[in-house]
């Protein structure tokens, strides 16, 4: 699976830059959750992005493999799935065996984080690694060739529906510029606090996949959501 085959080439999106849309379905109504991931798929997103919190490493719980291996069985797009876990070693055998196509650990989470990612790639899925606010690219940029994606957190973790911090995206470009400069090829993805009103930030930053929870799931229509995030025209 090569990132650019993920990337829609619309002709009418609005910049020069392609993005992926991933919903995250933390905002989805999970009495119903089958029908919420088809309507977003429909809808047009490339990817599902799979909050699992463990209560640790941030104070909240969500859902751990046993729901991604019940969402794999309904959805047809990459599963990104996003560990906000303590030692995501001790699960990440599990989250692959549940179907996670991509698996994003935190980098302040691991506590070995090479042997973390590798153990992503030999399974022959993709890894990623997440940065929260606070944490300037400088303390990954020694891992930027070990991995398929990187994730730049754009709200502290923890919770949908907070406020987008604009402040991380000098990030998200220095992130571009570097793999620019050493012919790398991992995905920029970003995520917390995404919608209609701050999403050309994001993508004119260089994001390549943006992560939407409340703007799309709280919202009437998804699929004018997630174009309006994609900065598709209607
Ligand atoms: C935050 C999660 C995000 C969140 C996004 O801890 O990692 O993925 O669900 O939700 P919104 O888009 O509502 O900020
Ligand atoms: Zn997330």
């Amino acid at each position: 699976m090569s990132w650019s085959q993920l990337v829609r080439t619309d002709q009418n999106v609005s910049t020069a830059h392609s993005v992926a849309i991933a919903p995250s379905v933390l905002a989805a109504d999970f009495a119903k959750l089958a029908e919420e991931i088809r309507a977003v798929e429909n809808a047009g997103a490339e990817f599902l992005h799979l909050d699992v919190m463990d209560g640790h490493f941030v104070p909240n719980l969500t859902f751990g493999p046993m729901l991604v291996k019940a969402i794999r069985s309904v959805s047809t797009v990459v599963l990104d799935t996003h560990l906000m876990i303590e030692n995501p070693d001790k699960y990440i055998p599990n989250f692959l065996d549940a179907g996670a196509d991509v698996l994003v650990i935190h980098a302040e989470a691991s506590t070995d984080v090479p042997r973390d990612l590798r153990a992503i790639r030999d399974r022959g899925r993709k890894n990623g690694l997440a940065i929260n606010p606070d944490n300037p690219l400088e303390n990954v940029e020694v891992y930027l060739d070990q991995i398929d994606l990187l994730l730049v957190m754009s709200v502290f973790p923890g919770f949908g529906g907070q406020s987008f911090m604009e402040s991380v995206l000098p990030k998200v470009e220095r992130a571009v510029k570097i793999r620019e400069e050493r012919g790398l090829e991992f995905a920029v993805e970003i995520d917390g606090g995404i919608g209609p009103g701050n999403a050309h930030m994001a993508r004119d930053a260089g994001a390549d996949i943006l992560v939407a929870g409340t703007a799309v799931y709280r919202t009437p229509d998804y699929k004018a959501s997630i174009d309006s995030i994609r900065g598709v025209t209607p």
